[in-house]
């Protein structure tokens, strides 16, 4: 019985893993007034009308209770040159933001510069489900580049290939 949910747990994991996505860097103030934040690919659009989107957190994930407490978050969907930050928002580091170029905006999030798209939301939704909490936002705020993305698959982030341009 085990083996057999351990093997659709491998299956699962490998099909999601073969499933390309954008990238973005999720950002938040915590309970001490420090910035916080996460690289997820679990970003999608939700609405147009009102305009919402969604994103996953894990239990496990230090910054989950900011998430919580702000309600409000960032979303930047990242840009092909930043691949650096990508995986430093990544990481376990707890002073992400130290070596990184950022500033508070308007309504007080944690914004990085030189993004492809930037999304400033309001939560209206926390949803628990499974070992992930599901947080869906209302778009308040929202500036866009020129910039390509930035793509994830199979443990990689790259850029478009040329051939998709041609
Ligand atoms: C491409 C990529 C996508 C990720 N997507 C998510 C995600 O959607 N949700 C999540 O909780 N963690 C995701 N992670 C893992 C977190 O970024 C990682 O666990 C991070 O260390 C969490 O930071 P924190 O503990 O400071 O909150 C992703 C990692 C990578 C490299």
């Amino acid at each position: 019985m085990q083996t057999h949910v351990n093997k659709n747990v491998d299956t699962f994991k490998a099909i999601m893993g073969s499933y390309p996505t954008g990238v973005t860097i999720i950002t938040t103030e915590d309970a001490e007034g420090n910035p916080a934040g996460l690289t997820a690919n679990s970003f999608v659009s939700v609405s147009i009308d009102p305009l919402l989107v969604l994103f996953c957190v894990d239990a496990k994930a230090g910054s989950l209770h900011a998430f919580k407490k702000a309600g409000r978050f960032a979303v930047h969907i990242l840009a092909v040159d930043q691949n650096e930050v990508c995986w430093r928002f990544a990481s376990r580091e707890p002073n992400k933001f130290d070596d990184v170029e950022w500033s508070w905006s308007k309504r007080r999030l944690p914004v990085l510069p030189e993004s492809l798209g930037l999304m400033e939301c309001k939560t209206a939704q926390v949803v628990e489900a499974g070992d992930h909490t599901i947080f869906i936002g209302e778009v308040v705020h929202i500036e866009k580049t020129d910039k390509e993305p930035l793509l994830y698959f199979r443990r990689k982030v790259g850029s478009i290939p040329d051939s998709w341009f041609a």
